[in-house]
């Protein structure tokens, strides 16, 4: 069963207030993987889930290093696998060793090494439908992250899309 919720976000803070909500959500080993073209939003909603985790840093895409690492009620790890061209690239970053641990762990571009997260995960699919509006399509793998949904609703965007979360088949 996957439970899903999509929400149109008007402008940047927007999502970053979505990210905020998840970041509340989030709970130690919890992994998020966040699919979507160049400048769909995925860094600024990261910025918004390490302010939900009471963070005092601004995220930003890890240019040189692929993983960013941040202090907040749980440590964030951020991670870009933009830049690497084969799955096997991840081996040598201790990619296991941060799933296996007590952090969050959200991934930009992680079609690129899909294989090396687990099944049970948040995904967001982030899609730019306008120059300051996007789709956020957020999918739960398991019960487990349905708090994520829960704590989403409770924001009320002022363009909740389709509003209620609902279950379907993950595509
Ligand atoms: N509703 C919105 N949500 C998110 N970002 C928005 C929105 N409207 C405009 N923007 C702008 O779009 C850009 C999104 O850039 P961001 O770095 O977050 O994308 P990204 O998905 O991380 O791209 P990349 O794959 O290059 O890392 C920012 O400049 C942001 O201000
Ligand atoms: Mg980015």
């Amino acid at each position: 069963m996957t439970t899903q919720l999509t929400i149109i976000t008007s402008g940047a803070d927007e999502t970053r207030r979505v990210g905020a909500a998840m970041g509340r959500a989030a709970q130690a080993g919890d992994v998020i993987l966040l699919h979507g073209e160049l400048g769909a939003g995925k860094t600024t909603l990261t910025q918004g889930i390490l302010r939900g985790l009471g963070g005092d840093d601004y995220a930003s895409s890890p240019t040189f290093v692929l993983i960013s690492e941040y202090t907040a009620r749980l440590t964030l790890y951020h991670v870009d696998l933009y830049r690497i061209s084969k799955p096997e690239d991840t081996f040598e970053l201790g990619l296991d060793e941060i799933l296996d641990g007590d952090g969050l762990c959200v991934v930009e571009w992680a079609e690129r090494a899909l294989d090396q997260f687990p099944v049970e995960r948040l995904t967001v699919e982030l899609l730019r439908t306008g120059d300051e509006t996007r789709s956020l399509v957020i999918k739960a793998s398991e019960s487990g992250y349905t708090r994520y949904l829960q704590e989403i609703s409770t924001i009320g965007t002022s363009r909740q899309a389709y509003g209620q979360a609902s279950n379907g088949a993950e595509s």
